[in-house]
């Protein structure tokens, strides 16, 4: 599978993980884990499929950079998902603080090295 197909692959995974979550916090009427809600959709799941658009429309290729920035950012996205639903679940602040911190830095590092790709990509023709 190339660079973007794999971003949009995991991308509307998390995405139907995150309405799955959402749903059952409307159910129990238990909204505690709102912010692990928000950030499944939009690190996990909205992120992604903005990259896979933008991989493929701004030709941005499958080079070592576009794998190292899907790495680093289902990295990044999958330890700070899983970290939020333990701290939200009632975890200790000072042990998950830690994943918390480097996921953070991972999902900016994949954001910075995006940013090197899109000013060194050609786009499409229009
Ligand atoms: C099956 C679909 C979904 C369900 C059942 C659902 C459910 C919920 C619930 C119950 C809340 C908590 C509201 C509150 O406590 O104030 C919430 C908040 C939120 N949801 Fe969803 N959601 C869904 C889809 C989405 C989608 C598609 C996105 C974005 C792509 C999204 C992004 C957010 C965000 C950012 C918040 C936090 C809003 C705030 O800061 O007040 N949700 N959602
Ligand atoms: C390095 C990555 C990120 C970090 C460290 C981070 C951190 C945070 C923190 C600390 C909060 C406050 C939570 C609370 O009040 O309990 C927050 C809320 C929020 N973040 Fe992020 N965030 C990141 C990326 C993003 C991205 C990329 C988006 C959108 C594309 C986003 C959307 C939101 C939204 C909508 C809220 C308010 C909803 C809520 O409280 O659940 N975040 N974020």
């Amino acid at each position: 599978m190339k660079v973007d197909r794999i971003h949009l692959v995991l991308g509307l995974l998390w995405l139907i993980t995150g309405m799955a979550l959402g749903e059952h916090m409307g159910r129990t009427q238990d909204h505690g884990q709102m912010p692990t809600h928000s950030h499944i959709m939009l690190v996990g799941g909205v992120l992604p499929v903005l990259w896979a658009i933008l991989n493929r429309d701004w030709k941005m290729g499958s080079g070592l950079l576009a794998w190292a920035q899907l790495g680093l950012h289902h990295a990044g996205a999958a330890i700070m998902i899983v970290a939020l639903y333990k701290l939200y679940g009632g975890g200790d602040i000072v042990t998950l603080g830690p994943a918390l911190g480097v996921s953070a830095v991972l999902v900016i590092l994949a954001t910075v090295l995006m940013l090197f790709l899109a000013v060194r990509a050609r786009p499409a023709a229009t």
